[in-house]
C-alpha cells in the first residue's frame, strides 16, 4: 500500500512511531505542568468502552430528542449537582454541558444581550482574553473598567462609569477568579452601586472558570453564585475537576433561556444551546468525576491545594520572589521569572508577574524543584 508497511491498525510504522513519540512527549510535559489551571491526574479508564459509540447530546438536555445515542440523563444529573453547588433557584434554572468556559461565557453574554438588547457590557482589564472576542462576535457595546493592583475590578471606576451611562442598562461581567491572580470581583459591592444609582434593569454574568469548583468546598467563600444575585454563570470542567478534553458548564436563570429557545423539527428538540452537536462523553466524564470523587473528596482536594499554595508561598518567599495569593485561590503569584523558567515549567506570565497554580497533581517536589531552579539563577537573569 503506497510502499508503507501496515502492521498496526492500518497505520504505517512511521505513523505508529509518531504516535509513540507524541505519547512520550505528553508524558514528559505533564511531569512539569504547574503553571496552568488544569488538573493532570485523573483516571477515566472505566469509561473507555463508551468511546465506541457516536454519542451526541444535540439539543436541550431536558427535552427528549430524535437522536438517541446521547447521555442526556447523565448530563441532567451533572447539571442538578452544579445547580445545587451554585445555589441556582430550584425549578427556575437551566443549564447544559459546554465545550469549556469560553462557550459558557459566550452563552451568558448572549442571554444578557437578548435580555437587554440595548445593554452595555462592563468588564475589568483582568478579564480573560477571550471575552473581548466574544463582545466583538456579539457586537454589543462595552466598556473596560480598570482593575485594582490585586486583579479585581476597581469599583470606583465602575461607579463613575455607570453614573455617566445611567440611561443604558448594564450587563456586568464579573470575574470569579481572574486568570492571572485569582481575584474575585466584589458582587456585593457591584450590586450596592447598582442600587445607589437606582439602576433596576441589569444583568450579571459570573465567569467562575476555575474557582467555581473551588468555592463550593471552602468554609468562607466570597459571594460568587446565584445567591449573590447573578443571572448566569460559566465553569470549566477540565480545570479543577480535570478531563482529557475541554468541557464545562453553563447555568442560567430559566426566564433568560426561555427568551432564546426555538423548537427544531430536525432534532425533535429545543434549540437552547450554542453548539448544535455536543459531546455526550463530556457529560458522562463529568458525571463520573462528580460521583467517584464525591463531596468529601472535593472538599479534601481543595483543602490540600490551598495548603500546597501556602507551601509554595513559603518556598518562593525564601528565594526572594515576593509571592502572594488571594483567599481561596490556588493561584500563587510571584515576580516574573526569566524565559528559561517559564518555558521549563509552563508558567504563564503577564507584565511583571508569573504564577504557579497548585492544582491537585502539584506536589511539594514540584515546588522544591521550581524554587531550586529559581535559586540557581544568575543575579542578572533572576529578574530579567
Ligand atoms: C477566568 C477565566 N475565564 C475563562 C477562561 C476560558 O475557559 P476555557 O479555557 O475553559 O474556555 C479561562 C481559562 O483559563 C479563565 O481563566
Amino acid at each position: 500500500m503506497g510502499g508503507f508497511e501496515q502492521d498496526f491498525h492500518g497505520l504505517s510504522v512511521n505513523d505508529q512511531g509518531r504516535l509513540d513519540a507524541l505519547y512520550e512527549r505528553l508524558t514528559a510535559e505533564r511531569e512539569g505542568f504547574i503553571g496552568y489551571p488544569c488538573t493532570a491526574n485523573f483516571d477515566y479508564s472505566p469509561l473507555y468502552r463508551f468511546l465506541e459509540f457516536s454519542t451526541n447530546n444535540v439539543g436541550d438536555p431536558f427535552v427528549e430528542s430524535n437522536y438517541h445515542l446521547n447521555t442526556h440523563d447523565f448530563e441532567r444529573e451533572v447539571l442538578a449537582q452544579f445547580m445545587d453547588l451554585t445555589a441556582a433557584p430550584p425549578h427556575a434554572s437551566w443549564g447544559y454541558v459546554t465545550n469549556g468556559g469560553t462557550e459558557g461565557n459566550l452563552y451568558g453574554l448572549f442571554l444578557a444581550r437578548e435580555t437587554l438588547p440595548d445593554g452595555m457590557v462592563y468588564y475589568s482589564e483582568d478579564t480573560h482574553y477571550s471575552v473581548n472576542k466574544i463582545l466583538r462576535c456579539l457586537h454589543v457595546r462595552n466598556i473596560m473598567i480598570k482593575s485594582r493592583p490585586d486583579g479585581s475590578m476597581d469599583l470606583d471606576d465602575l461607579r463613575e462609569t455607570l453614573r455617566i451611562h445611567r440611561d443604558v442598562p448594564p450587563i456586568l461581567f464579573a470575574n470569579i477568579g481572574t486568570t492571572m491572580t485569582g481575584a474575585i470581583d466584589d458582587l456585593a459591592g457591584i450590586r450596592q452601586i447598582l442600587s445607589d444609582l437606582a439602576i433596576s434593569r441589569h444583568y450579571i454574568h459570573a465567569d467562575a472558570a476555575l474557582h467555581g469548583m473551588i468555592l463550593p468546598w471552602v468554609d468562607r467563600p466570597q459571594p460568587w453564585n446565584f445567591a449573590a444575585g447573578i443571572d448566569s454563570l460559566a465553569i470549566s470542567g477540565h480545570k479543577f475537576i480535570g478531563a482529557p478534553f475541554p468541557c464545562g458548564i453553563a447555568l442560567a436563570k430559566k426566564t433568560h433561556v426561555d427568551r432564546i429557545a426555538r423548537g427544531i423539527d430536525y432534532i425533535g428538540s429545543l434549540d437552547t444551546t450554542l453548539s448544535g452537536s455536543r459531546s455526550g462523553l463530556a457529560a458522562l466524564f463529568l458525571w463520573y468525576a462528580l460521583r467517584s470523587i464525591g463531596r468529601a473528596g472535593f472538599r479534601e482536594r481543595v483543602a490540600n491545594c490551598l495548603e500546597m499554595a501556602d507551601y509554595a508561598i513559603d518556598q518562593l518567599e525564601a528565594v526572594g520572589r515576593n509571592p502572594w495569593r488571594h483567599e481561596n485561590s490556588p493561584i500563587v503569584v510571584f515576580d516574573r521569572p526569566p524565559a528559561s523558567i517559564t518555558s521549563k515549567w509552563q508558567i504563564a506570565i503577564h507584565d511583571q508577574i508569573g504564577h504557579v497554580i497548585t492544582m491537585p497533581h502539584v506536589t511539594r517536589n514540584h515546588i522544591d524543584r521550581l524554587t531550586a531552579d529559581l535559586a540557581a539563577l544568575e543575579p542578572v537573569e533572576a529578574h530579567s
